[in-house]
């Protein structure tokens, strides 16, 4: 479903992503682990398009979307969550999920509720789903709630919202579980796992390595730019290139 080969993004003389390979296969939730530092995050502004590689190719589904818009690659049903979620702090909840364009999201979900020709069909439809979604996402009782005033976990929750806005068929998690508390953990695993289930493939970025090893197959490691390993959970434990990594980041 996801294709990286060879990409590169250096800042100045640094090279952040080093001639990455990395493969996702549709279905997977794919666990992407590493030291502090290690790229990662700079992979997925590439993947999503925040930042344009300064080698390599990236297709998604066939299509080469390396050096293409944040909003074209969103709009091909690649979504990506922030390690930092971003909303519109003044702005309610479900402002905030109805910003996300729906429109320009395909026809699937579209046509279920647009009537032509009729002013305010196209708020009520993204309304609409704003409230499934928010609903799905557990934010059902929040929805006049200032977004700025949610708990750090339920930001996580409303950026999971806005992303399934459009359906997307690959979404990238930026640490979803950072900052969470376990009870709302307990339900991002919940929502993660049914929407896979569903048929949504995703990419995961994750310090919590009880969440990667119980949600991830497969799981890649990154350190340095590169990716230094890919296999199973059992697997990357016993690695020694894998705990060379994060030793080596361990503070003196
Ligand atoms: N916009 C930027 N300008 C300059 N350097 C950057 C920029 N973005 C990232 N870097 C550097 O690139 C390297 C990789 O950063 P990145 O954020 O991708 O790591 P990460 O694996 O996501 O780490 P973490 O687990 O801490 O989130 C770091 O050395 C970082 O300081
Ligand atoms: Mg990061």
């Amino acid at each position: 479903m996801l294709e990286v080969r060879g990409v590169e993004r250096s800042f100045g003389r640094m090279k952040a992503v080093d001639g990455v390979d990395l493969t996702v296969a549709k279905g997977t939730i794919t666990g992407l682990i590493g030291p502090n530092g290690a790229g990662k995050t700079t992979l997925f502004n590439l993947i999503a398009g925040s930042l344009a590689p300064t080698a390599g190719e990236i297709r998604f589904e066939g299509h080469a979307i390396g050096g293409l818009s944040p909003d074209r690659i969103f709009r091909l049903g690649l979504a990506r969550t922030f390690q930092i979620p971003r909303p519109f702090p003044g702005m309610t909840v479900l402002e905030n999920a109805m910003l996300v364009p729906l429109q320009q999201a395909g026809e699937r979900f579209w046509n279920n509720w647009f009537r032509p020709g009729t002013v305010g069909g196209q708020e009520r439809a993204s309304r609409q789903r704003a409230l499934e979604v928010l609903g799905f996402c557990g934010l059902g009782d929040k929805l006049a709630l200032p977004a700025g005033q949610l708990s750090g976990g339920q930001q996580k929750l409303l950026e999971l919202a806005r992303v399934l806005m459009i359906e997307p068929r690959l979404i990238l998690l930026d640490e979803p579980a950072a900052g969470v508390n376990p009870t709302l953990m307990e339900t991002l695993v919940d929502k993660i796992v049914a929407l896979n289930k569903q048929g949504i493939t995703f990419l995961l970025i994750e310090h919590n390595m009880d969440l990667v090893m119980r949600l991830c197959s497969p799981i890649v490691v990154m350190a340095q730019g590169k990716v230094i390993f890919r296999g199973e959970a059992d697997g990357v434990q016993r690695d020694a290139a894998v705990l060379d990594a994060y030793l080596g980041d361990v503070p003196a």
